[in-house]
């Protein structure tokens, strides 16, 4: 082992690192607007199959690069095979990371401006909470400024160091954020006119089916798994050898999936319980588009006693997960030019920063720009990113080496078995099928 880069401190804390980047603004404010938009429970479906069938196998895949190489993400596809054209895979993964940062510290700095109008009381007795959220997105110095705070504040943590910034926040912070959660859930679930909220979310409909559901489910789990670009690469090049990876995929997995599927039991059945004309909702749930997480939810919190109190504990938890994502991405692009350029990490960290900061006040001006990183990133970015690691795991790499990293030199018995059907997954089913749903989504 390099005895130069560091490693995170407890299993716990892998798990919280790893989780902290998975969960965030993908799972509460993505999700439910790609699943109004894909029909409810018909895409909820074909998102399951793309986490236990892409997901944990390509995030098992990236642990291995990470680890066995201890490099960057563009630096780990070297090593492991120097002198070949496989490094420009990390290459379009730390780019892809550069792209998912300028639109998402947008995002970001939405969940800033709403803590604030929680805190200071502005939120309460809204009439209107559509025309409130238009109202920000109509001011791109607001937006701007946020944005700006937020990538200062990711960048501060990527500057204290791997151990004390990433770890330490995660392991207090996401546990709140799930029990809040919870909490909202229920909440949702009480009001009159929840229920069809919930026939919507898991009762599949053919009627609402679109034919870009597979790639849109597609890109939507690799974005909130967090892998197809190598974060899970960076983030595995700091686990020690001790890290059962199969377990640890599978645990990510499972809490990103739940933290999605909560934020679904909030948002559908407060939408359905508290609009004025139920017959049109899934048009404009659908319509609402990015704005539905700030819409739909500060209307439940004006259902609810105490309701600035509830509504900034949400938006700083949010904050939170959101801001473990940010870093995790961040840190890609950072450790990248702070390893292949020879760039201090703190000379990286200001121009990764600068550099986000660039697209996000672009985002911010043009929803258009906003949109097409947005889409470019998680539809085919990603999965072309995916395609390329399972390729390389599956076909390239020693499968020594991959026996090695996942059973831990051969110390994890139950392993032994799951590696049968990872590398099966890994050549034939995760390729092609990746390909297929490109193709298929780019004809419908
Ligand atoms: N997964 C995070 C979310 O759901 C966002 C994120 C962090 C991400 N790192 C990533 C997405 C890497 C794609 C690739 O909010």
């Amino acid at each position: 082992m390099n005895a130069r880069r560091v490693t995170f401190a407890s299993k716990i804390g892998v798990i919280a690192a790893a989780a902290g980047s998975a969960v965030g603004l993908g799972n509460i404010w993505r999700f439910p607007s790609q699943t109004a938009d894909g029909g409810g429970a018909i895409f909820i479906l074909v998102y399951i199959g793309c986490i236990l069938f892409f997901g944990i196998p390509l995030m098992v895949s990236e642990f291995v690069i990470g680890r066995s190489s201890r490099a960057n993400t563009a630096g780990a596809f070297h090593k492991l095979s120097p002198g070949t054209p496989w490094k420009w895979v990390g290459r379009l993964g730390v780019l892809t990371g550069f792209i998912i940062l300028g639109f998402y510290m947008v995002v970001c700095g939405w969940t800033l401006d709403y803590l604030m109008q929680s805190v200071t009381g502005n939120l309460q007795g809204i009439e209107d909470f559509s025309s409130n959220f238009t109202s920000l997105l109509c001011n791109p110095l607001r937006q701007i400024l946020w944005m700006i705070l937020f990538a200062f504040l990711t960048a501060f943590f990527i500057l204290s160091g791997v151990k004390k910034g990433i770890e330490q926040s995660a392991k207090i912070m996401m546990p709140m954020l799930f029990l809040l959660l919870i909490i909202l859930a229920v909440r949702a679930i009480m009001l009159d006119g929840a229920s069809g909220g919930l026939t919507f979310l898991f009762k599949p409909n053919l009627d609402h089916v679109k034919p870009t559901v597979f790639l849109d489910a597609m890109g939507q789990a690799f974005f909130s798994l967090s892998i197809g670009m190598g974060c899970m690469i960076t983030y595995g090049s700091y686990f020690d050898n001790r890290i059962n990876f199969t377990r640890t995929a599978m645990q990510v997995a499972t809490l990103d999936t739940l933290v999605a599927i909560l934020a679904g039991i909030i948002i559908f059945p407060a939408a359905f319980a508290l609009t004025a004309n139920p017959a049109t909702i899934v048009d404009e749930l659908v319509a609402g588009g990015p704005g539905l997480l700030f819409i739909t939810i500060p209307e439940l919190f004006n259902q609810m006693h105490a309701s600035s109190l509830w509504a900034s504990l949400f938006f700083f938890l949010l904050a939170l997960a959101a801001i473990t994502s940010t870093i995790s991405l961040m840190e890609v692009v950072t450790v990248y030019l702070h390893e292949e350029y020879n760039l201090s990490r703190r000379k990286s960290t200001l121009l990764v920063t600068a550099g986000v900061m660039i697209l996000g006040v672009i985002s911010s001006l043009s929803s258009s720009f906003f949109n097409i990183l947005d889409i470019s990133s998680a539809k085919f970015m990603l999965p072309i990113g995916g395609l390329f690691i399972s390729l390389f795991v599956g076909w390239h790499l020693d499968q020594k080496l991959v026996y090695a990293e996942l059973t831990n030199q051969g110390t994890i018995k139950i392993a032994i078995g799951f590696l049968k059907i990872y590398t099966f997954l890994l050549r034939f089913i995760v390729p092609p099928a990746i390909v297929a749903i490109f193709i298929y989504g780019l004809m419908a």
